[in-house]
């Protein structure tokens, strides 16, 4: 079956919200997956579609030589702006496709996708990641849950007000239609298997957040469907509809989460 298509301006605009607020991975589940793929120091990582680096700085430290590939230029410019800040030389930042990435076969020895996979055209990546990996080396996909995953009254109130949003915005079609059924009928995990991967694994860690309005706007504002982008003269307006919402589910402005990170690991045989 065909990958679905879609737009490659999706994360326009988005970068600094998208670093303000996107909770970083739990470290106990990065250190878990920096132990199950061996990783010591010497070998290379692959963060494909790395947004500003949430994988790639979490795990740059275990590695010698770290790619980081987006296609959005933006949020590629500010992994570059923080790797600088920070002073660390081994991080090679690219701004491509993950689908036309020229990389050498058998070259690393992790491929990670951080709450991304989802989006790439799985079909056409699975063998090509396949190859770029050595043999023996691992491809994981990591996910986070966002705050409209659960039922609590405050969520449900934000679930609805993206939808009036993304209605009033426009962005409803930035999704593909049949999005849902490809997933459903194409598991990651069937895709991945029929290129050769073995799976390896899941694991997960759970933890806790607690939200403010402002935060909860950022994080949104972060996403492809109600960047300040997609919105444009509509974003403060937004921003406020959203703390209304909240408010008027609980006044106390603190909205906590029970949160959720997992990644599911496959390797390629050795
Ligand atoms: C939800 S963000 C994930 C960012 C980061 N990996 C993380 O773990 O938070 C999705 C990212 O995928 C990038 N992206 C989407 N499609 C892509 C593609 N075909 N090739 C490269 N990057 C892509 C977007 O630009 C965006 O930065």
């Amino acid at each position: 079956m065909p990958d679905l298509e879609f737009r490659r301006d999706l994360y326009h605009g988005a970068a600094r919200d998208y670093d303000r607020y996107r909770l970083a991975y739990a470290p106990a589940l990065t250190s878990d997956l920096a132990r199950q793929c061996g990783a010591d120091g010497s070998g290379r990582l692959l963060d494909l579609a790395c947004g500003t680096g949430q994988l790639t700085f979490a795990l740059q430290d275990r590695f010698a030589e770290v790619w980081a590939v987006d296609q959005e230029p933006d949020m590629i410019g500010v992994v570059r702006e923080k790797a600088e800040a920070a002073g660390i030389g081994t991080i090679r930042c690219l701004v491509s496709a993950a689908e036309d990435l020229a990389a050498p076969g058998e070259w690393f020895d992790l491929v990670a996708a951080g709450s991304a996979f989802h989006r790439l055209p799985r079909e056409t990546l699975a063998p090509r990641i396949f190859q770029w990996l050595r043999p023996g080396g691992c491809l994981a996909l990591v996910w986070a849950a966002g705050p409209t995953d659960g039922d609590a009254p405050w969520q449900q109130a934000v679930s609805e007000a993206m939808r009036r949003w993304r209605a009033r915005a426009g962005t409803e079609d930035r999704v593909p239609s049949g999005y849902d059924q490809d997933r459903a009928a194409r598991p990651d995990r069937v895709i991945l298997e029929s290129s050769g991967f073995e799976f390896a694994g899941r694991q997960q860690v759970l933890a806790s957040h607690e939200w403010t309005p402002g935060s909860l706007a950022g994080y949104l504002f972060g996403t492809s469907v109600l960047s300040r982008a997609a919105l444009g003269d509509l974003a403060a307006e937004f921003s406020a509809d959203i703390e209304r919402a909240v408010h008027a589910c609980d006044p106390s402005g603190r909205y906590p989460q029970p949160l959720n990170f997992a990644y599911e690991l496959f390797r390629r045989p050795a």
